[in-house]
């Protein structure tokens, strides 16, 4: 692969896609720049089914936006009610356990399930407005779960099952919610990822928590406490399957999924039903050209974003049969997920750089046993895909046949903003290529000015799209703050990029304090902030250095207090703590001691310079506003040692 390479859709691909030329791409974004709310509102009626309709299809008063405001809909009635006549034997979900346990569960047992679990709930007073959070395995019920509560008006928060209990309580206090849903445990590479125990640990803070039920995942021996708990089958059992979807204003809260800014404290970002299920519904069929007969599979999970837009609102709405896997790619070997396509003969694999290169690094004979032909799509997210990868996963895994669509978005766009419609848009390997209709994406200077072609800039989005964050639950100031204040009235993605001649978007990374490991999204100042908890720790500097499979991973400058400190000991101290703390994904790679941190003489640490040390292990540029300039060169030095 050259580097600046194009791949055309070929003619097979186009001639059955959704979109199939550029002109029909062009089409759909003319139409819906010039008239976007005729253009929404066409979409939102074809993919939708609305209990009452909107009198105007938005409503923007930066930083706030309202999508088809007044019109009722029910986010769970898409994606089960409306498929019954026509899908209800379809498969909704095939599922494969960590051990080899296999389901599938049609439309109709989704639909009947769900109602089930949802008058569980109402039995025990959740209403609409009420607040759940969903920390479960990648099994079945994580997905009932949700949609229980969308079709009560239970406004959910999924954290993702590697979090820590100390991460969980502060979502559960953030959120003020009263219920809880989760499970035994779940499997990950053979042993059990013990859920409840966090729960349970969280819990001893969240006194307004009133309910917890528990899924009986791996028979694992959990403690129950006498009116808090319940077991989820025992609440099933006594339950109605007849529970009719509660018809909610388009803006009702859907969920609120917590991500990391520039602070210590996780942000809970907020998203509601209307514009939101739309959005998502219309992205599957544009990316993912959804078929009838696709079998499709995200290998994200259900605590990211991902997992809410591409495993379950966006494909079960679209009417899609999703393929979901509980555990590890290595486990029992390093085929396991190969093996998955092959035996449920997948048609689109959806999944990230990270873990593209983490198979890479086990070699080609692993895809090399499996029969990889059903695929017909493949997709990407998380963080640019480098070329290497990106030439893997189109020869090896695509058999040089199948489309990659590289999809930029974030937990606050709620849907794919930058992608290819892979029947119409031709690839170039690292970039996203081009916005989605409606989707106004630039390149600008500090000033919002559109800076030059393939010149550097911070990308922005000009107008509000359907699935669009909302709020920062609880804190609106931060909202604006954050997102429409750099440039007034306009999202701010924190994202550098470019765009080339072609108008092709090339997402370069963030440019705000935020790290991206495995393709999640973590604050440097998060980290800092557990650090500095441990009662050894005086101050503490993190930033990111390169990592051949995660992306980036997290380097932290430590100074200690006074005290007579085995290094050793306490650098895995210090990473246990971390992964205490936020979670194991978040375990440092390397803790480094250091006497002082480099400093302006306004006493701010400077990230830049201690970036530089791990990423190029010398320092250049600017140091005259350093405080202590040995230390600088302490560290850099420090480097050679090792
Ligand atoms: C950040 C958002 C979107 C779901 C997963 C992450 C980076 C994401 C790409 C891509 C280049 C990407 C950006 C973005 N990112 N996808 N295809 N190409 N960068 O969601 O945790 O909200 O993180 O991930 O930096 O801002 P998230």
């Amino acid at each position: 692969m050259s580097g600046n390479e194009v791949f055309n859709p070929s003619p097979e691909f186009s001639s059955r896609a959704h979109v199939g030329s550029m002109e029909a791409y062009r089409d759909l974004c003319r139409r819906a720049e010039e008239h976007p709310e005729i253009f929404w509102a066409e979409q939102a009626e074809k993919e939708i089914h609305w209990f009452e309709k909107w009198s105007h299809a938005f409503e923007w008063h930066p930083p706030f936006v309202k999508w088809f405001a007044g019109a009722k809909t029910n986010a769970a009635y898409n994606c089960l009610d409306r498929h019954l006549e026509t899908r209800g034997d379809k498969a909704a979900l095939i599922f494969e356990g960590e051990p080899g346990d296999q389901r599938t569960i049609t439309y109709r047992q989704l639909h009947e399930e769900v109602s089930r679990f949802a008058n569980a709930l109402k039995a025990r007073g959740y209403k609409p407005g009420d607040r759940s959070i969903i920390y479960m395995p990648m099994i079945p019920e994580a997905v009932v779960a949700m949609l229980a509560c969308a079709r009560i008006g239970v406004t959910h928060s999924v954290v993702f099952g590697g979090f820590s209990a100390e991460a969980l309580k502060a979502r559960i206090q953030d959120l003020d919610a009263h219920l809880v849903l989760t499970a035994d445990a779940g499997w990950r590479r053979g042993k059990e990822l013990r859920l409840k125990d966090a729960v349970d640990e969280a819990l001893k803070e969240c006194p307004a928590v009133r309910d917890v039920i528990v899924y009986k995942r791996t028979g694992a021996a959990i403690h129950m406490q006498e009116g808090r708990d319940s077991w989820w089958h025992e609440l099933e059992a006594q339950a109605s399957a007849d529970c009719p979807a509660e018809q909610l204003d388009a803006e009702h809260p859907l969920f609120v999924l917590y991500t990391s800014g520039t602070t210590g404290k996780p942000k809970g970002i907020l998203h509601t039903t209307g514009g939101y299920i739309t959005y998502t519904t219309c992205t599957m069929k544009w990316v993912f050209d959804l078929k009838e007969d696709d079998i499709y599979w995200c290998t994200a999970d259900i605590g990211w974003v991902t997992g809410h837009s591409y495993i379950v609102y966006g494909p079960l709405s679209a009417g899609a049969t999703c393929l979901i896997y509980e555990g590890a790619p290595d486990t029992p070997a390093w085929d396991r997920w190969w093996d998955i396509i092959e035996r449920h003969k997948a048609t689109i694999l959806y999944t990230s750089p990270t873990a593209i290169r983490a198979l890479i690094k086990q070699g080609e004979a692993w895809p090399g046993k499996h029969d990889l032909s059903s695929l017909r799509l493949l997709g990407s997210v998380g963080e640019p895909i480098n070329p290497a990868a990106w030439e893997w996963y189109h020869r090896v895994i695509g058999k040089g046949r199948c489309p990659i669509v590289d999809t930029w978005w974030q937990t606050e766009t709620g849907g794919i903003l930058i992608a290819p419609m892979p029947g119409a848009v031709p690839l170039k390997p690292g970039s996203g290529t081009l916005p989605m209709p409606g989707v106004l994406a630039e390149v600008v200077d500090f000033e919002g000015k559109p800076v030059a072609d393939d010149a550097e800039g911070f990308l922005i989005i000009k107008r509000p799209w359907p699935a669009m964050i909302r709020n920062i639950w609880g804190d609106p100031d931060r909202f604006q703050q954050q997102y429409f204040s750099r440039i007034p009235g306009i999202y701010f993605t924190g994202d550098a990029a470019r765009r080339d001649k072609d108008g092709y978007f090339w997402v370069l990374g963030r440019v705000d304090d935020v790290m991206n490991v495995s393709g999640h999204r973590l604050s440097t100042m998060e980290v800092e902030s557990a650090l500095v908890r441990h009662p050894a720790v005086a101050e503490a500097a993190v930033v990111a250095k390169p990592h051949e499979i995660t992306g980036q991973a997290v380097c932290c400058f430590v100074t200690l207090k006074l005290g007579d400190w085995d290094h050793h000991k306490l650098g895995l101290e210090l990473r246990q703590w971390v992964a205490h703390e936020i979670g194991s994904f978040a375990r440092p790679e390397e803790i480094r001691f250091s006497e002082s941190l480099p400093k302006t003489r306004s006493g701010k640490i400077m990230r830049r310079l201690l970036r530089e040390i791990v990423t190029t292990h010398t320092v250049t540029g600017d140091v005259t506003t350093l405080e202590d300039l040995g230390v600088v060169t302490k560290l850099a030095a420090q480097h050679d040692e090792d």
